[in-house]
C-alpha cells in the first residue's frame, strides 16, 4: 500500500513575498549599476600611454552603467566619461570600455564605475606613463598564463607585488580556444584580484595573441575565430599586430605568429615600415607568441627552431629586427624559461646579436628543455614558471630579471646599450 504523499501546489506570489522579491530584484540591479558584481576591470591602451588610459570592465548585466568616474589623485572634483558596450563574442559577458584622454603624464588617478566611489575600496587607481624617462620605467612580461586558476593566481600575485608600470602579455592567456567563456571569467577575476599594484592600482597591460585564443590555433578568421581576444581587448590599431610608442624612450611591437594573420606578407612588410620609422626610439621590444628560437615542440628529426612557424619568423621578421636594432624579443608558447645567446644570421654573435627571452611559463606546467650539447642557441634554459621583470633607465641601460613564482630572481641580464646596432641601412 502506498503511503500518503502530500504534494504542495505552488502558490501565487503575493503580499510580503512579492515585496521581498521586488527588494531582491532592485538590489541585484543596484549592485550591477554600482559595479559590485564585476567579473573584472582591466586597463589597456589604444593611444599615447602618457595621456590616455582605456578602462575596460566585464560583467553579466545587460543594463549596467557605461560610465567611468575619475579624478586626479589629490583633487576633489570627479569627472565622468561614457563608454561603449558590446558583448564578448557570442557569450553573455558584457564588455564596457571608456578611453580617457587628455590626462597628465606620470600621474595617479582614482576611478570608479557607475558612480564616484564612496570609499577607497569601492574604486581603484591607475597611473599614466611618464612622457620621458624622468624616472626608471618597469614592466613585467610573460605569457601562457592559466593552466589552472591556482597557477595564474600565484603568478599574478607575483606581478602585482612587483608593482610595475605595465605588463606585456604574450598570448595563451585563458586557454579558452575561442570558445570557453568561463575560462575568461576566471582569467579576468584573477587579474583584477591578484595582480593589483600598491594602493589598489590596476596594472595596465599590452597584449598579444596566442594559439589558445583562436579556434584551431592557427590561420583563424578575424574576429570570428578569436571572438574573445577581439572583443575583450582594444588594441591601438584594432589588430593583433600593432605598435605602441611611449614618448621617445620606448616602443613595443606586438606581432601575430600565425594565429589570425600570416607571419609573412603584409604583417612582415608592416614590421619593416614600423621599424624604419623608429630609429630614434631609445628602447624597442618585439613580443609574439610562437618562438623563433624555442625550447621544445621539435618537429620529427629536427630541433625546436625547425618548426614551421619558427622558420617563417626567422625568414620574415628577424631580418627587420637585425637591420634596425632591438632591445630584446619576448617569445612564448613553449612553457619554459629560456634566454638565448645573442644571435644574428642564425649564428651566435656575442657582439651585436639579438636577445630572445621566453618561453611563456606564467601559469602553465613547464616542459623539457634541450640539453646544453644540443641547444647551441641557448645561454640558459630550464622548465620553470617565471615572469620577466624589466627596468629601463634614461642612460640607456636596462636590467631584465627572471623571477619565479616565489619571487626568486634566478636569471639577470644587464644591458649596457638600449638596442642592437642597426646593420645594413
Ligand atoms: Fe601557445
Ligand atoms: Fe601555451
Amino acid at each position: 500500500m502506498m503511503g500518503s504523499v502530500k504534494v504542495r501546489e505552488p502558490r501565487p506570489v503575493r503580499g510580503l513575498r512579492a515585496v521581498l522579491l521586488l527588494v531582491v530584484c532592485s538590489l541585484v540591479l543596484t549592485c550591477s549599476a554600482l559595479g559590485q558584481d564585476l567579473v573584472g576591470v582591466y586597463l589597456t591602451w589604444k593611444g599615447d600611454p602618457a595621456t590616455t588610459m582605456t578602462v575596460n570592465w566585464v560583467d553579466l548585466f545587460e543594463g549596467s552603467s557605461r560610465t567611468v568616474w575619475y579624478r586626479r589623485q589629490g583633487t576633489t572634483e570627479w569627472l565622468s566619461a561614457e563608454g561603449t558596450h558590446t558583448r564578448a563574442g557570442v557569450s553573455t559577458l558584457q564588455v564596457r570600455r571608456v578611453e580617457l584622454t587628455g590626462l597628465a603624464p606620470d600621474t595617479s588617478y582614482e576611478f570608479g564605475i557607475g558612480k564616484p566611489p564612496a570609499k577607497e575600496t569601492d574604486g581603484w587607481r591607475f597611473r599614466t606613463m611618464p612622457g620621458s624617462l624622468s624616472r626608471p620605467v618597469r614592466f613585467v612580461s610573460g605569457g601562457d598564463m592559466m593552466h589552472s586558476r591556482e597557477m595564474v593566481d600565484a603568478m599574478n600575485r607575483r606581478a602585482g607585488a612587483l608593482d610595475p608600470d605595465f605588463a606585456m602579455l604574450g598570448g595563451d592567456l585563458a586557454y579558452a580556444n575561442g570558445v570557453a567563456a568561463t575560462r575568461w571569467v576566471d582569467w579576468l577575476q584573477s587579474w583584477m584580484k591578484n595582480s593589483m599594484g600598491k594602493d589598489r592600482r590596476i596594472i595596465p597591460f599590452v597584449i598579444g595573441i596566442g594559439n589558445h585564443e583562436v579556434k584551431g590555433g592557427y590561420n583563424g578568421r578575424v574576429p570570428d575565430d578569436a571572438p574573445f581576444f577581439y572583443s575583450l581587448f582594444a588594441t591601438p590599431e584594432g589588430r593583433s599586430n600593432y605598435v605602441l610608442d611611449f614618448g621617445q624612450y620606448l616602443s613595443v611591437i606586438a606581432l601575430d605568429s600565425g594565429h589570425t594573420q600570416p607571419i609573412d606578407g603584409a604583417q612582415a612588410d608592416w614590421l619593416g615600415e614600423t621599424l624604419a620609422k623608429r630609429p630614434g626610439q631609445q628602447f624597442l621590444f618585439g613580443f609574439y607568441h610562437y618562438p623563433a628560437y624555442g625550447t621544445t615542440k621539435a618537429p620529427k628529426g629536427g630541433l625546436p627552431y625547425d618548426a614551421r612557424q619558427s622558420v617563417a619568423i626567422r625568414a620574415s621578421w628577424i631580418p627587420h629586427f637585425e637591420r634596425y636594432g632591438v632591445t630584446a624579443l619576448f617569445e612564448n608558447d613553449h612553457h619554459n624559461f629560456k634566454r638565448t645567446h645573442r644571435l644574428r644570421n642564425h649564428k651566435r654573435d656575442d657582439e651585436n646579436g639579438l636577445l630572445f627571452l621566453g618561453d611563456g611559463a606564467w601559469g602553465v606546467q613547464p616542459r623539457e628543455v634541450p640539453s646544453p650539447e644540443v641547444g647551441w642557441w641557448l645561454a640558459k634554459a630550464e622548465p620553470r614558471n617565471h615572469l620577466f621583470h624589466v627596468e629601463l633607465r634614461a642612460d640607456g641601460t636596462a636590467t631584465i630579471e627572471a623571477v619565479d613564482v616565489k619571487g626568486v630572481v634566478f636569471d639577470r641580464v644587464d644591458l649596457t646599450k638600449p638596442r642592437t646596432r642597426p646593420v645594413g641601412n
